[in-house]
């Protein structure tokens, strides 16, 4: 039996692709991505999606709890990602599907997430504050949203000359590594499973 996770996104979708590159459909791997939500019809995650024969759901709206757990439990999944989902999940939802909710953030929580951290913003700040690392977390998703508990972290250096979309790159890069080994990692758990450093380095080497 196969561990079915739903992916919700926005945008590019490009986590959404590293997942499937992971994971690719109908191969008998252990993850088998079995959604695709979206609430925009011209998300790239969408033609994705579309690409790889991943059913979609373009959410009709996405303020509805009801609609969103009828769509997951249609294809009876066992994990939700927000991969760039960019609205605030209805709390029906994440209340439903408690501790099966994950989000993944381009910076390490709990610093520079929160309301109006996402895309470039995050970077820039990142670079202000002159810290010498950011990097990639995944948490779970609760009732206070960007606040809940980090499951894993992914490191990248700040580098000399670095600008907003130089880091930027990085840190996605980093992203595809780390969401694919979170995910096989709740697949063979069951759940989402905290990861510990040295684990998500062995596992993303
Ligand atoms: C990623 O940086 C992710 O951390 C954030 O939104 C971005 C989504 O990128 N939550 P993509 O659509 O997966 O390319």
């Amino acid at each position: 039996m196969s561990f079915r996770v739903a992916v919700a996104a926005s945008g590019s979708g490009s986590n959404l692709g590293a997942l499937l590159d992971a994971f690719p459909p109908r191969s008998g791997s252990p993850v088998e991505v079995a959604l695709v939500l979206s609430n925009r019809r011209e998300a790239g995650a969408l033609a994705r999606a579309r690409a790889a024969g991943v059913p979609l759901h373009l959410l009709a709206d996405p303020d509805s709890a009801d609609e969103w757990i009828t769509a997951l439990r249609a294809v009876s999944a066992d994990l939700l990602v927000l991969a760039g989902y960019l609205k605030l999940v209805p709390a029906g939802v994440v209340a439903a599907y408690s501790g099966r909710v994950i989000n993944i953030h381009p910076a390490l929580l709990p610093d520079f997430g929160g309301a109006g951290m996402y895309g470039l913003r995050v970077h820039r700040a990142v670079l202000e504050s002159g810290v010498r690392r950011s990097g990639a977390s995944v948490h779970l998703v609760d009732e206070a949203y960007d606040r809940g508990a980090v499951l894993a972290r992914a490191y990248v250096p700040i580098e000399e000359g670095d600008t907003p979309e130089l880091l930027a790159t990085r840190v996605l890069a980093a992203e595809h590594r780390l969401l694919p080994a979170v995910v096989a990692a709740a697949a063979r758990a069951g759940r989402p499973v905290p990861l510990d450093d040295n684990t998500v380095a062995e596992m993303t080497s």
